[in-house]
């Protein structure tokens, strides 16, 4: 089965690939030939991964794929960044300054908790299905660890003492927000599969 991924995210698609049984094979925006800026105007995760995939299969022609739209939500901070996640610190993008605008909020917060949410929408056979993932946990005092993307550094998972930031890939997906998403995916298309 061949599906396409509209995310120009290399760490997602890694994440993702990581998580697929070898009988999915995840066709990528690179691969499918396209380069464009994929639009997220809106508030919700939801209608940010549905506008993503939609956009997609009407430029490749395709009738199915999905996408995700994923990102940090901090009580303290009225659920902040959130949506705004990838360009919190401005529209640069970057990692490092977006880790460091969400520590210099955070410094005085008495209630450090967070949670990551991946929202992922698929588009089969013209009907739309969403799954969603959170993973719970703290945000740190400062960053620990190299490893994955985004807020990965500060971010520690409930039920462990190491930040995202300090694990790899197989570990992160013992707690991740994704991989949550990513399995009720699987599981749609198997049944999905067995029906044909
Ligand atoms: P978007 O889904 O492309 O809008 O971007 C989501 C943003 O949320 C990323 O650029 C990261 O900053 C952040 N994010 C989403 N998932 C993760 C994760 O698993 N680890 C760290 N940061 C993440």
């Amino acid at each position: 089965m061949e599906l396409i991924f509209a995310t120009n995210n290399k760490n997602k698609v890694k994440e993702v690939q990581s998580l697929l049984p070898e009988t999915l094979q995840l066709i990528t925006l690179s691969e499918a030939g396209i380069d464009v800026e994929i639009p997220e105007p809106f508030e919700t995760l939801e209608e940010n991964a549905h506008t993503k995939i939609e956009t997609i299969l009407r430029l490749t022609y395709r009738t199915n794929g999905f996408s995700e739209d994923s990102g940090l939500f901090i009580p303290a901070l009225q659920a902040r960044p959130g949506v705004h996640s990838a360009h919190y610190a401005g529209p640069q993008r970057s990692d490092a300054d977006n880790i460091q605008m969400v520590l210099s909020e955070m410094r005085n917060q008495a209630d450090r908790s967070a949670y990551f949410q991946t929202t992922i929408c698929l588009i089969w056979n013209g009907e739309t299905h969403f799954f969603t993932g959170t993973c719970p946990g703290t945000i740190e005092m400062a960053p620990r660890g190299s490893g994955g993307f985004g807020y990965d550094p500060i971010f520690r998972p409930d039920g462990s003492s190491s930040t995202f930031g300090e694990m790899d890939l197989v570990e992160k997906n013992r707690y991740s927000h994704r991989k949550k998403a990513v399995h009720q995916l699987i599981e749609f298309l198997r049944e999905a599969e067995k029906k044909s």
